[in-house]
């Protein structure tokens, strides 16, 4: 979707590959709360192969420039992460490092994009295991966190309809005031 010049365009992954993910769900959500002067685009880590030195060298996958485009473009990035055995998906972890090849994109794909992290899992720890484990990711990539209130979203098998809509009034609100709060943060910190 073209932008007009006032506008902010986020980045919006969340990082699981699975139909009914709830943080698919969550990012929905969260798209939802972008409006006008600040869009939530949403992108996708299906079609990234698993990392692989020999396939880097025959050339990078198309999947992964078409991202690393989509987010150089970006005014900002909001990852939506899973948490598992306390730490970063696999899956996740892998587009994140194939978006960093080779190393001479790092700093058009990342270097000073306002990044946020949120995330939700059916447990009581809600991803902030996770999310504590991507910041030297997010330090290595010489990002800008957004260290606004941590979004941590336990219970997630009681907070979404059948059909993937979050239906949590308390979850929505928080959602709305971390969308709002990074939108502002990604005004004020632009890295241009
Ligand atoms: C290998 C594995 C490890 C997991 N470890 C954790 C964990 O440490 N903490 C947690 O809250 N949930 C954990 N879970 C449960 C996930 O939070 C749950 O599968 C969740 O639905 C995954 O996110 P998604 O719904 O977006 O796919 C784990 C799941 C798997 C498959």
């Amino acid at each position: 979707m073209a932008k007009n010049p006032k506008q902010l365009k986020i980045i919006g992954l969340a990082g699981s590959l699975r139909e009914k993910s709830f943080n698919g769900m969550l990012l929905d959500a969260a798209a939802g709360y972008g409006g006008r002067a600040c869009i939530i685009e949403i992108a996708s880590i299906q079609g990234i192969p698993l990392y692989n030195q020999d396939v880097e060298d025959a050339g990078i996958p198309k999947t992964v420039k078409g991202l690393q485009d989509r987010i150089a473009e970006a005014d900002g990035l909001l990852l939506v992460t899973p948490e598992y055995n306390h730490s970063i998906p696999g899956v996740f972890k892998n587009a994140i490092d194939w978006l960093t090849r080779p190393p001479e994109v790092i700093d058009r794909v990342f270097a000073k994009l306002p990044v946020a992290l949120i995330g939700t899992s059916p447990g009581p720890g809600g991803s902030g295991m996770a999310q504590l484990a991507w910041l030297p990711v997010l330090q290595t990539l010489k990002t800008q966190p957004y260290f606004g209130p941590m979004l941590i979203i336990p219970k997630a098998g009681d907070l979404f309809s059948k059909t993937g809509k979050l239906t949590d009034p308390k979850t929505k609100n928080q959602l709305q005031g971390f969308i709002h709060g990074f939108c502002q943060f990604v005004k004020e910190h632009h890295r241009d």
